[in-house]
């Protein structure tokens, strides 16, 4: 049985876009490198060898990316996740994370891994105070992890979630994106993790990124026929939704569950009208959605010599700019409506 949601209001602070949504959370990519070449990230041709790369002097410095974030937090962001690509790829990233969370007014600094480095980088993550961990993980069968990513990484990714348990990491989330014939003959397996361990497996509807990703309408599986396939084996009972749980509805599978499921779907309940957060790519942009093209470059602003103020208003521009809702739902009827951002640098 599948019971009913409530939310709780979002807090508000100074940045308010034109949609009256509270912007306090900055998802900045590191870096677009990876170590993985996921199926729904890289195209055919990136997977065989010849992704392209930014250059050195394309991503923003250490101490370009630190300013942009004093200048955020100054403004109202309280909440950063750092991403890639993979961003434990980037050289001393624990340099800058140790940095990044000093940052008076930052509050939470959060990563999206692919899982890889984690058994290396958990516990100075955790001594650096990035306690809150998202793991991409889509399968338990190593030949099939291998399919998915390109690599035979499983049982690195599985002591890397092991690691961040072991360590406290609060909340630790499994990201599955499902996807019909490929992984969703495991969406049980993954719903039953959450009633053994302290963690949130998360199911992600299937995007179409542009030209990065294999995505078809066969592929796609919707929310509701992964929720439906779940709720046969025992009650979803909702839990009570904070505003920095993101866009994800929570649930606990029956009531001795320790940990919960989370259900993301772009596509099928878009959470445009209550989301948060402005992107920085990893080519120094400004992304105002996932699935929206624009973007301000915030490079020049950044080494033209401008002060801070400068840099305020292209923030405030960024955020005047925030579309009111993506359409990638079209793309279920007809074709158009995707976007071409990589997901290799934005960061999803
Ligand atoms: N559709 C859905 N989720 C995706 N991710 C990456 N590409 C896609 C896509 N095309 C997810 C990964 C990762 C997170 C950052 O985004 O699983 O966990
Ligand atoms: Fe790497 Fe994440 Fe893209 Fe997979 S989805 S190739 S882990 S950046």
């Amino acid at each position: 049985m599948i019971q009913n949601h409530t939310t709780v209001a979002p807090q508000r602070n100074g940045l308010i876009d034109l949609f009256a949504r509270s912007i306090s959370y900055l998802r900045v990519s590191l870096t677009d490198r990876c170590n993985l070449r996921c199926l729904y990230c890289v195209t055919e041709e990136e997977a065989s060898g010849c992704l392209t790369k930014l250059g050195h002097d394309e991503l923003l410095s250490y101490e370009e990316l630190l300013r942009v974030v004093r200048v955020a937090v100054a403004m109202g962001i309280t909440k950063v996740r750092l991403t890639g690509g993979e961003p434990l790829m980037r050289r001393n990233v624990m340099q800058f994370i140790r940095a990044l969370t000093r940052i008076e007014g930052l509050s939470d600094v959060r990563i999206t891994t692919n899982g890889v480095l984690l058994e290396r980088y958990g516990r100075e993550l955790y001594e650096a105070g990035v306690t809150k961990v998202n793991i991409s993980l889509d399968s338990f069968k190593p030949e099939r992890v291998a399919a998915i990513t390109g690599v035979d990484c499983f049982a690195q990714v599985w002591r890397g979630v092991e690691t961040a348990l072991a360590l406290g990491f609060s909340p630790v989330k499994l990201n599955m994106v499902a996807m019909r014939h490929i992984n969703d003959d495991e969406i049980a397996d993954f719903a039953r993790l959450s009633r053994l361990l302290p963690l949130q497996v998360r199911f992600i509807e299937f995007m179409p990124m542009g030209e990065s990703s294999r995505w078809s309408a066969d592929a796609y599986i919707s929310t509701d026929e992964i929720m439906a396939r779940i709720a046969v084996l025992g009650d979803l009972i909702p839990m009570t939704k904070g505003w920095h749980d993101g866009p994800a509805r929570v649930y606990r599978l029956g009531t001795d569950s320790v940990g919960s499921l989370g259900f993301i779907s772009p596509l099928s309940h878009h959470f445009c009208h209550r989301c948060n957060r402005l992107r920085l790519t990893s080519a120094g942009r400004l992304r105002f959605c996932l699935l929206h093209d624009n973007e301000i470059d915030l490079r020049p602003v950044l080494r033209d010599g401008s002060g801070d103020e400068a840099l305020r208003q292209v923030l405030l521009d960024a955020i005047r700019n925030k579309p009111e809702r993506h359409h990638l739902d079209e793309r279920l009827h007809r074709s158009g409506g995707g976007c071409h951002g990589r997901m290799s640098r934005i960061g999803g």
